[in-house]
Formats: C-alpha cells, structure tokens, sequence
C-alpha cells in the first residue's frame, strides 16, 4: 500500500480545493450524460472526502469508493452518512484495490491517477481497473501533463482562511518526470500558530504512453479532451495542461 500524504490536506481538502475541483463534476455529467443514465454501480477511485461518490449514489447508483488515505476514507464515509446515502468505502491502493463485484463505471478525478509512485504504475491501475469493470463498461478520470507541472507547478500558491495558512511551491524533476509540491501549514492553535508540512508528488505521462497503457489493460475505445475548454475560466489553465479521458473495457 502507498504511503499517501493525504493528512492534513484531507482535513481541509474541501475548504481548500472544492472551487477547483468543482468543474469536474459539471464536465462528468455533461461527457457521462449518456453513460450515467444506463450505470447501476460505480467505483470512486481515489475518492478523496467522497464528494463524486455520494452524488453517484445520490443518482441511485451502487458505489463503491476507494482510496488510499485512512483520513480520507473516514471522511468519505462521514460524507455518505451525513447525506443517508449507502457508499462502501475501502481503503485500498489504486495499483492493487478488488470490489466485490464488477461494476459498470470507474471515475478517478482531480489528477488522482498521477499520484501513483513510478510511471510504470499506469500498467497497473489500468489493469486493476480493467478487472473492476463489467465488459463494456467505463473509466473516466482526468490528468495533469507535463506543461502544468513545468509552468505551473514551481510556482507559489497562497490559500488563507480564518485561522489557516497554506502555501504550496514545488517543481518539475525532468529526469523522474515528476511534479512536487511542499504544502506548508501554519494552523492556529490558541495565540500561536503550529508549522507543518506535506509533500505531493505527481508523475506525467504522455497520451501515447496512457494509449498503449490503457489498450494493454484491455480497453478498446479511448477518447480524450483538453480539459482547458471545460473550464471556462473558473481558474487559469492553459491548453495542455490537463486531460480529461474516458475508456471503455472490450465487451
Ligand atoms: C487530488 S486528490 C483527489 C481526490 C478526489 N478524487 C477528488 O476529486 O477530489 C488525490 C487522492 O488520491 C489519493 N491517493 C493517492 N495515491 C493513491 C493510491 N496509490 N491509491 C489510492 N488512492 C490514492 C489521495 O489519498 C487523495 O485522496
């Protein structure tokens, strides 16, 4: 199991990040349109706080949700209870996770997929995808490419609110092909102020090697879209940046 450094940016992931990672649940419903109305189950991969999982429940689907941070997965499954929606939450690797059952849509949003350890990773979450899919269903997810990560990634991003400072600055290693970030927390505690820290790494693959990734696990149909259009301006992304996928298994 990965060590994922999802701790205190699991406690205020939300808080934080919900403005930007808000326009990928209207980007899923609009290219998922069709696909949503026809699923009956789905996995949450790298399910964060489980804001994707309960609205996929909420649509009446059987969802399951996985990820690798205990704290996320106690608050995905806090999230579920809070809205009385039934989401099985299991803590689990994306490389290595197994559901119960097939089920008909696998979504993996928020750069989620970049976060594995080495570039070789893709192989496996694809393959362990491709097992948790009926034939003929879905895998939709988003990544960040290697523009975001030299351009934008070395740059300082502040985020304050009351009674909390974080400040992310990071970098692209060429020879690794891989994005960092440090966030610094300052936290209020009474009339001082606690430091920590957490590093982030994120891998980046070219859609030639996700391609042959995705096709070596068995999916068949491969689409995919700059993400840069979808936004329309909510925060600054440039074409290139990021991608969105959607994969169907061979039936
Ligand atoms: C940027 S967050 C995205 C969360 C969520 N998908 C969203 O849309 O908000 C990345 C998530 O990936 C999880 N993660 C990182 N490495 C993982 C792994 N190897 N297997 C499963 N989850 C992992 C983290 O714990 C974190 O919740």
């Amino acid at each position: 199991m990965v060590d994922s450094p999802y701790n205190l940016l699991a406690v205020y992931y939300d808080r934080l990040f919900e403005p930007t990672r808000a326009p990928m649940g209207r980007i899923r419903r609009q290219l998922l349109a069709d696909i949503m109305k026809r699923a009956g189950s789905a996995c949450d991969l790298a399910c964060g706080t489980g804001t994707t999982a309960v609205e996929l429940a909420r649509r009446g689907m059987r969802v399951h949700a996985v990820d690798a941070s205990p704290q996320m997965c106690r608050l995905a499954r806090q999230k579920a209870r809070e809205a009385a929606v039934r989401v099985r939450v299991l803590h689990a690797d994306m490389r290595s996770f197994r559901l119960p059952e097939a089920v008909d849509l696998v979504t993996c949003e928020f750069d989620a997929l970049n976060h594995v350890p080495r570039k070789s990773d893709l192989n496996r979450v694809a393959r362990s995808v491709a097992r948790a899919l009926r034939p003929g269903g879905w895998f939709f997810f988003d990544v960040n490419n290697q523009p975001a990560f030299q351009k934008v990634w070395p740059g300082t991003w502040w985020h304050e609110r009351p009674g909390l400072v974080m400040v992310m600055h990071g970098g692209y290693d060429r020879r690794r092909q891989k994005g960092w970030t440090i966030a610094e927390w300052f936290i209020r505690k009474g009339k001082s102020w606690q430091r920590t820290s957490e590093r982030v790494e994120e891998v980046a693959w070219t859609p030639g090697e996700m391609r042959q990734s995705l096709r070596r696990a068995g999916f068949r149909t491969i689409r995919h879209w700059d993400e840069a259009p979808f936004v329309r301006g909510e925060w600054p992304i440039s074409p290139g940046f990021r991608s969105i996928y959607l994969a169907q298994k061979a039936r």
